[in-house]
Protein backbone atom coordinates (compact mmCIF):
# COMPACT_ATOMS: atom_id res chain seq x y z
CA UNK A 1 0.00 0.00 0.00
CA UNK A 2 1.44 3.44 -0.86
CA UNK A 3 1.45 6.31 1.16
CA UNK A 4 -0.32 9.52 0.71
CA UNK A 5 2.20 12.45 0.74
CA UNK A 6 1.26 15.52 2.76
CA UNK A 7 1.15 18.78 0.23
CA UNK A 8 3.99 20.21 0.79
CA UNK A 9 3.64 24.59 1.70
CA UNK A 10 2.36 26.86 4.17
CA UNK A 11 -1.36 25.74 3.79
CA UNK A 12 -3.49 25.62 6.89
CA UNK A 13 -4.99 21.80 7.64
CA UNK A 14 -8.16 23.15 7.64
CA UNK A 15 -9.88 19.06 6.54
CA UNK A 16 -8.80 18.27 10.02
CA UNK A 17 -10.42 18.76 13.31
CA UNK A 18 -9.90 21.39 15.97
CA UNK A 19 -9.77 21.07 19.24
CA UNK A 20 -13.52 21.71 19.64
CA UNK A 21 -14.16 20.66 23.52
CA UNK A 22 -17.65 21.92 24.07
CA UNK A 23 -17.50 25.20 26.56
CA UNK A 24 -13.36 25.27 25.98
CA UNK A 25 -12.50 28.17 28.19
CA UNK A 26 -10.52 30.87 26.54
CA UNK A 27 -9.10 34.30 28.20
CA UNK A 28 -8.38 37.13 25.59
CA UNK A 29 -5.73 39.87 26.62
CA UNK A 30 -6.56 43.64 25.53
CA UNK A 31 -5.24 46.83 25.92
CA UNK A 32 -6.78 48.29 29.20
CA UNK A 33 -9.69 50.37 28.86
CA UNK A 34 -10.89 48.59 26.03
CA UNK A 35 -12.51 46.05 27.92
CA UNK A 36 -16.06 47.05 26.30
CA UNK A 37 -15.52 47.21 22.99
CA UNK A 38 -13.63 43.62 22.91
CA UNK A 39 -16.42 41.99 24.78
CA UNK A 40 -18.43 43.12 21.98
CA UNK A 41 -16.35 41.82 19.16
CA UNK A 42 -16.31 38.49 21.00
CA UNK A 43 -19.52 37.99 20.99
CA UNK A 44 -20.36 39.27 17.54
CA UNK A 45 -17.87 37.11 16.03
CA UNK A 46 -18.10 33.88 17.40
CA UNK A 47 -21.99 34.41 18.33
CA UNK A 48 -24.26 31.38 19.60
CA UNK A 49 -21.05 29.38 20.30
CA UNK A 50 -19.74 31.95 22.85
CA UNK A 51 -20.41 32.72 26.48
CA UNK A 52 -18.70 35.22 28.35
CA UNK A 53 -17.80 35.51 31.73
CA UNK A 54 -19.94 37.96 33.08
CA UNK A 55 -17.69 41.25 34.33
CA UNK A 56 -16.87 41.53 37.90
CA UNK A 57 -14.78 43.72 40.10
CA UNK A 58 -12.17 41.14 40.98
CA UNK A 59 -11.00 40.55 37.25
CA UNK A 60 -7.95 41.76 36.20
CA UNK A 61 -7.99 44.56 34.02
CA UNK A 62 -7.52 43.87 30.25
CA UNK A 63 -8.48 40.24 30.21
CA UNK A 64 -11.54 38.94 28.85
CA UNK A 65 -12.54 35.18 29.65
CA UNK A 66 -15.40 33.05 28.22
CA UNK A 67 -16.03 29.95 26.94
CA UNK A 68 -16.54 28.67 23.10
CA UNK A 69 -17.79 25.75 21.42
CA UNK A 70 -16.90 25.64 18.32
CA UNK A 71 -13.48 25.54 15.76
CA UNK A 72 -10.47 28.44 16.11
CA UNK A 73 -10.71 29.72 13.62
CA UNK A 74 -12.92 32.59 14.18
CA UNK A 75 -11.09 33.60 17.21
CA UNK A 76 -7.84 33.87 14.69
CA UNK A 77 -10.36 36.85 12.97
CA UNK A 78 -10.71 39.17 16.35
CA UNK A 79 -9.32 42.32 15.83
CA UNK A 80 -9.60 44.41 19.44
CA UNK A 81 -8.02 41.73 21.14
CA UNK A 82 -3.96 41.20 21.33
CA UNK A 83 -3.95 37.27 21.96
CA UNK A 84 -6.30 34.49 23.30
CA UNK A 85 -5.34 31.95 24.90
CA UNK A 86 -7.24 27.94 25.69
CA UNK A 87 -7.12 27.51 29.02
CA UNK A 88 -7.10 24.22 29.97
CA UNK A 89 -7.00 22.47 34.05
CA UNK A 90 -5.24 20.25 35.52
CA UNK A 91 -6.28 19.20 38.98
CA UNK A 92 -2.98 18.45 40.22
CA UNK A 93 -1.28 19.42 43.93
CA UNK A 94 2.37 19.98 41.90
CA UNK A 95 3.69 21.53 38.21
CA UNK A 96 5.98 17.57 38.43
CA UNK A 97 2.50 15.71 38.14
CA UNK A 98 2.31 17.60 34.40
CA UNK A 99 5.33 14.75 33.72
CA UNK A 100 2.99 11.67 34.41
CA UNK A 101 1.77 10.33 31.21
CA UNK A 102 -1.73 11.37 31.09
CA UNK A 103 -0.94 14.97 31.54
CA UNK A 104 1.88 15.38 29.30
CA UNK A 105 0.15 13.34 26.39
CA UNK A 106 -3.05 15.61 27.34
CA UNK A 107 -0.53 18.90 26.82
CA UNK A 108 0.64 17.43 23.50
CA UNK A 109 -2.83 16.64 22.45
CA UNK A 110 -3.98 20.22 22.93
CA UNK A 111 -1.18 21.52 21.09
CA UNK A 112 -1.37 19.34 18.29
CA UNK A 113 -5.00 20.63 17.92
CA UNK A 114 -3.91 24.38 18.01
CA UNK A 115 -1.57 23.60 15.06
CA UNK A 116 -3.39 21.98 12.81
CA UNK A 117 -5.60 25.81 12.38
CA UNK A 118 -2.35 27.20 11.26
CA UNK A 119 0.41 26.38 8.16
CA UNK A 120 2.39 23.27 8.84
CA UNK A 121 5.48 25.24 9.39
CA UNK A 122 3.64 28.71 11.40
CA UNK A 123 5.10 27.40 15.31
CA UNK A 124 8.96 26.38 14.87
CA UNK A 125 9.70 27.55 18.51
CA UNK A 126 8.02 26.82 21.98
CA UNK A 127 8.22 28.52 24.83
CA UNK A 128 7.07 28.51 28.85
CA UNK A 129 6.18 30.91 30.91
CA UNK A 130 5.50 30.08 34.42
CA UNK A 131 6.69 31.09 37.95
CA UNK A 132 9.56 29.36 39.21
CA UNK A 133 10.18 28.18 35.29
CA UNK A 134 14.16 27.58 36.35
CA UNK A 135 13.26 25.13 38.20
CA UNK A 136 14.64 21.33 37.44
CA UNK A 137 10.56 20.18 37.13
CA UNK A 138 9.55 23.10 34.80
CA UNK A 139 13.25 23.03 32.45
CA UNK A 140 12.47 19.28 32.60
CA UNK A 141 9.00 19.68 31.65
CA UNK A 142 9.63 22.19 29.31
CA UNK A 143 12.53 20.10 27.24
CA UNK A 144 10.82 16.83 27.12
CA UNK A 145 7.76 19.25 25.58
CA UNK A 146 9.44 20.61 22.86
CA UNK A 147 11.47 17.39 21.93
CA UNK A 148 7.67 15.77 21.85
CA UNK A 149 6.26 18.31 20.18
CA UNK A 150 9.05 19.17 17.52
CA UNK A 151 9.95 22.58 18.62
CA UNK A 152 12.62 24.44 19.01
CA UNK A 153 13.15 24.88 22.72
CA UNK A 154 13.41 28.88 23.94
CA UNK A 155 13.95 30.98 27.76
CA UNK A 156 12.61 34.00 26.48
CA UNK A 157 10.22 33.85 23.47
CA UNK A 158 8.46 31.31 21.07
CA UNK A 159 6.00 31.05 18.66
CA UNK A 160 4.08 28.44 20.91
CA UNK A 161 3.22 30.49 23.75
CA UNK A 162 2.39 28.25 27.02
CA UNK A 163 1.29 29.88 30.68
CA UNK A 164 0.86 27.87 33.62
CA UNK A 165 -0.10 29.55 37.08
CA UNK A 166 -1.91 28.10 39.99
CA UNK A 167 -5.88 27.95 39.35
CA UNK A 168 -7.63 31.08 40.86
CA UNK A 169 -10.83 28.75 41.49
CA UNK A 170 -11.52 27.58 44.72
CA UNK A 171 -10.57 23.74 43.61
CA UNK A 172 -6.73 24.34 43.68
CA UNK A 173 -4.60 22.60 40.91
CA UNK A 174 -3.17 24.57 37.84
CA UNK A 175 -4.16 25.90 34.74
CA UNK A 176 -1.94 25.59 31.34
CA UNK A 177 -2.48 28.72 28.95
CA UNK A 178 -2.16 28.05 25.42
CA UNK A 179 -1.66 30.88 23.04
CA UNK A 180 -4.16 30.19 19.68
CA UNK A 181 -1.70 32.20 17.12
CA UNK A 182 2.06 32.47 16.68
CA UNK A 183 1.99 35.31 17.16
CA UNK A 184 0.02 37.84 19.27
CA UNK A 185 -3.01 38.82 17.13
CA UNK A 186 -2.30 42.49 17.79
CA UNK A 187 0.83 41.21 15.44
CA UNK A 188 -0.83 42.44 11.65
CA UNK A 189 0.13 40.98 8.42
CA UNK A 190 0.21 44.14 7.01
CA UNK A 191 2.95 45.78 9.32
CA UNK A 192 6.06 45.74 7.03
CA UNK A 193 6.75 49.08 8.30
CA UNK A 194 7.40 50.09 11.90
CA UNK A 195 8.06 53.66 12.88
CA UNK A 196 8.01 55.44 15.87
CA UNK A 197 5.10 55.75 18.02
CA UNK A 198 3.20 54.03 15.52
CA UNK A 199 -0.83 52.56 17.35
CA UNK A 200 -1.41 49.26 18.47
CA UNK A 201 -3.83 48.06 15.76
CA UNK A 202 -5.89 46.47 18.32
CA UNK A 203 -6.13 49.90 19.74
CA UNK A 204 -6.64 51.24 16.46
CA UNK A 205 -9.23 49.06 15.95
CA UNK A 206 -11.20 49.98 18.30
CA UNK A 207 -10.93 54.02 18.09
CA UNK A 208 -12.23 53.64 14.65
CA UNK A 209 -14.94 51.46 15.52
CA UNK A 210 -16.29 54.64 18.10
CA UNK A 211 -16.07 56.27 14.31
CA UNK A 212 -19.71 54.20 13.91
CA UNK A 213 -18.38 53.57 11.02
CA UNK A 214 -20.47 53.10 7.96
CA UNK A 215 -20.01 52.39 3.97
CA UNK A 216 -20.88 55.78 2.80
CA UNK A 217 -18.60 56.97 5.47
CA UNK A 218 -16.22 59.58 3.65
CA UNK A 219 -13.13 59.12 6.60
CA UNK A 220 -10.27 60.92 7.62
CA UNK A 221 -7.64 60.51 9.45
CA UNK A 222 -5.06 63.29 10.39
CA UNK A 223 -1.38 62.60 11.38
CA UNK A 224 -1.92 59.11 9.57
CA UNK A 225 1.63 58.09 10.49
CA UNK A 226 2.25 54.81 9.46
CA UNK A 227 -1.50 54.41 8.28
CA UNK A 228 -2.64 51.66 11.12
CA UNK A 229 -5.63 53.48 11.75
CA UNK A 230 -6.45 53.69 7.51
CA UNK A 231 -5.98 50.05 7.17
CA UNK A 232 -7.87 49.58 10.22
CA UNK A 233 -10.70 51.66 9.00
CA UNK A 234 -11.14 49.10 6.48
CA UNK A 235 -10.83 46.28 8.40
CA UNK A 236 -13.91 47.59 10.19
CA UNK A 237 -15.71 47.53 6.77
CA UNK A 238 -16.31 49.21 3.82
CA UNK A 239 -16.28 53.25 3.34
CA UNK A 240 -16.91 55.63 0.26
CA UNK A 241 -13.40 57.38 0.71
CA UNK A 242 -10.29 57.03 3.31
CA UNK A 243 -7.85 59.45 3.20
CA UNK A 244 -5.09 59.78 5.34
CA UNK A 245 -2.49 63.44 5.50
CA UNK A 246 0.72 63.27 7.62
CA UNK A 247 3.48 66.42 6.81
CA UNK A 248 6.38 63.95 7.40
CA UNK A 249 7.52 62.67 4.60
CA UNK A 250 9.27 59.33 5.98
CA UNK A 251 5.65 58.49 7.69
CA UNK A 252 3.98 58.99 4.30
CA UNK A 253 6.27 56.19 2.91
CA UNK A 254 5.94 54.10 5.49
CA UNK A 255 2.09 54.07 5.47
CA UNK A 256 2.06 53.78 1.83
CA UNK A 257 4.52 50.49 2.25
CA UNK A 258 1.76 49.18 4.91
CA UNK A 259 -0.97 49.92 2.71
CA UNK A 260 0.43 48.11 -0.24
CA UNK A 261 0.85 44.92 1.68
CA UNK A 262 -2.50 45.48 3.24
CA UNK A 263 -5.90 44.34 1.10
CA UNK A 264 -6.99 47.60 0.83
CA UNK A 265 -3.92 49.35 -1.58
CA UNK A 266 -6.15 51.03 -4.25
CA UNK A 267 -8.66 51.69 -1.39
CA UNK A 268 -6.46 54.62 0.13
CA UNK A 269 -5.26 57.88 -0.21
CA UNK A 270 -2.20 59.41 1.15
CA UNK A 271 -1.80 63.74 1.50
CA UNK A 272 1.26 65.33 2.45
CA UNK A 273 -1.31 67.98 4.02
CA UNK A 274 -0.49 69.54 7.45
CA UNK A 275 -3.54 68.89 10.21
CA UNK A 276 -4.39 72.60 10.31
CA UNK A 277 -4.40 73.35 6.83
CA UNK A 278 -6.72 70.50 4.41
CA UNK A 279 -7.17 70.82 1.32
CA UNK A 280 -11.06 69.26 1.71
CA UNK A 281 -14.24 71.75 1.21
CA UNK A 282 -16.09 71.90 4.51
CA UNK A 283 -18.41 69.83 5.91
CA UNK A 284 -17.39 67.12 3.46
CA UNK A 285 -16.11 64.35 5.95
CA UNK A 286 -18.38 61.69 7.58
CA UNK A 287 -16.09 60.55 10.36
CA UNK A 288 -12.74 61.25 11.89
CA UNK A 289 -9.54 60.20 13.54
CA UNK A 290 -6.03 61.16 15.23
CA UNK A 291 -3.64 59.79 17.24
CA UNK A 292 -1.74 63.46 17.66
CA UNK A 293 2.08 63.53 18.89
CA UNK A 294 1.29 62.67 22.51
CA UNK A 295 4.56 65.07 23.08
CA UNK A 296 7.12 62.14 24.32
CA UNK A 297 8.24 60.48 21.33
CA UNK A 298 6.65 62.29 18.76
CA UNK A 299 6.69 66.38 19.32
CA UNK A 300 6.86 68.23 22.43
CA UNK A 301 4.26 69.61 24.84
CA UNK A 302 5.09 73.30 23.74
CA UNK A 303 4.82 72.24 20.35
CA UNK A 304 1.59 70.20 21.27
CA UNK A 305 -0.32 73.59 22.82
CA UNK A 306 0.24 75.72 19.17
CA UNK A 307 -1.12 72.31 16.77
CA UNK A 308 -3.98 70.94 19.30
CA UNK A 309 -6.04 74.02 18.83
CA UNK A 310 -5.42 74.32 15.15
CA UNK A 311 -6.25 70.83 14.24
CA UNK A 312 -9.38 71.00 16.54
CA UNK A 313 -10.65 73.87 14.77
CA UNK A 314 -9.50 72.76 11.17
CA UNK A 315 -11.27 68.97 11.72
CA UNK A 316 -14.57 70.68 13.05
CA UNK A 317 -14.48 72.95 9.35
CA UNK A 318 -14.30 69.53 6.89
CA UNK A 319 -16.60 67.86 9.46
CA UNK A 320 -20.24 67.52 8.56
CA UNK A 321 -22.65 68.23 11.07
CA UNK A 322 -23.48 65.01 13.47
CA UNK A 323 -19.75 63.70 12.92
CA UNK A 324 -17.65 61.43 15.00
CA UNK A 325 -14.07 62.50 15.56
CA UNK A 326 -12.12 59.66 17.70
CA UNK A 327 -9.25 61.28 19.25
CA UNK A 328 -6.27 59.43 21.26
CA UNK A 329 -3.96 61.81 23.34
CA UNK A 330 -1.78 61.62 26.42
CA UNK A 331 -2.45 65.53 26.01
CA UNK A 332 -4.97 65.05 28.19
CA UNK A 333 -5.13 68.49 30.33
CA UNK A 334 -4.65 70.30 27.34
CA UNK A 335 -7.54 68.60 25.23
CA UNK A 336 -9.76 68.94 28.30
CA UNK A 337 -9.33 72.80 28.45
CA UNK A 338 -9.32 73.56 24.68
CA UNK A 339 -13.01 71.17 24.48
CA UNK A 340 -14.27 73.08 27.46
CA UNK A 341 -13.34 76.36 25.76
CA UNK A 342 -14.93 75.47 22.29
CA UNK A 343 -18.72 74.85 20.92
CA UNK A 344 -18.09 72.92 17.66
CA UNK A 345 -17.56 69.41 19.38
CA UNK A 346 -19.13 68.37 22.03
CA UNK A 347 -17.84 65.66 23.90
CA UNK A 348 -19.41 61.83 23.59
CA UNK A 349 -17.09 59.90 26.00
CA UNK A 350 -13.53 59.93 27.62
CA UNK A 351 -11.90 56.40 28.12
CA UNK A 352 -8.18 55.77 29.73
CA UNK A 353 -6.67 53.24 28.06
CA UNK A 354 -3.23 51.73 28.95
CA UNK A 355 -0.44 51.78 26.55
CA UNK A 356 2.90 50.78 26.55
CA UNK A 357 3.31 52.06 30.04
CA UNK A 358 1.18 55.42 29.47
CA UNK A 359 -2.38 56.18 30.32
CA UNK A 360 -3.53 58.00 27.06
CA UNK A 361 -7.48 58.69 26.59
CA UNK A 362 -9.31 58.37 23.88
CA UNK A 363 -12.11 61.39 23.26
CA UNK A 364 -14.86 60.70 21.19
CA UNK A 365 -15.83 64.06 19.84
CA UNK A 366 -19.05 65.45 17.67
CA UNK A 367 -19.39 68.01 15.38
CA UNK A 368 -22.25 70.39 16.98
C1 LIG B 1 1.91 59.58 16.97
S1 LIG B 1 2.30 59.76 15.30
C2 LIG B 1 0.99 58.91 14.49
C3 LIG B 1 1.22 57.44 14.48
C4 LIG B 1 0.21 56.68 13.67
N1 LIG B 1 -1.08 56.61 14.31
C5 LIG B 1 0.71 55.27 13.39
O1 LIG B 1 0.09 54.30 13.82
O2 LIG B 1 1.77 55.15 12.78
C6 LIG B 1 1.95 61.41 15.01
C7 LIG B 1 2.11 61.85 13.57
O3 LIG B 1 1.70 63.22 13.48
C8 LIG B 1 2.39 63.78 12.39
N2 LIG B 1 2.20 65.24 12.46
C9 LIG B 1 2.70 66.10 13.39
N3 LIG B 1 2.27 67.33 13.14
C10 LIG B 1 1.48 67.28 12.05
C11 LIG B 1 0.72 68.22 11.33
N4 LIG B 1 0.70 69.50 11.67
N5 LIG B 1 0.01 67.80 10.26
C12 LIG B 1 0.00 66.50 9.89
N6 LIG B 1 0.73 65.56 10.53
C13 LIG B 1 1.43 65.94 11.60
C14 LIG B 1 3.79 63.27 12.60
O4 LIG B 1 4.54 63.38 11.41
C15 LIG B 1 3.53 61.83 13.04
O5 LIG B 1 3.60 60.95 11.96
Amino acid sequence: MSKKKRPAGRRARRQSTPPAAAHQLYEASVAEGLEAIARREIAYTLGNKVTLKRPSAHDEPGIIRFTHSGSLYPMLRLKTVQAVFLVEHFAIPRPRALLGDAYFRRVQDTIAGIRRVHPDDAFQTLYLSAAGEASNVLQRFRKELARAVKLADRPDEGDLLLRLRPSAGPQGGWDMLYRISPRPLATRDWRVCNMEGALNATVAHAITLMTDPQPYDVYLNLACGSGTLLIERLACGPAQKVIGCDTDEEARHCAAANIAASEYSDRITLHDWDARQLDLPDASVDALTADLPFGHLVGSHAENVRLYPAVLQEAARVAKPGSLFALITHEINLTQKLLSEQSAWRLQAEQRIALGGLYPRIFVLQRT
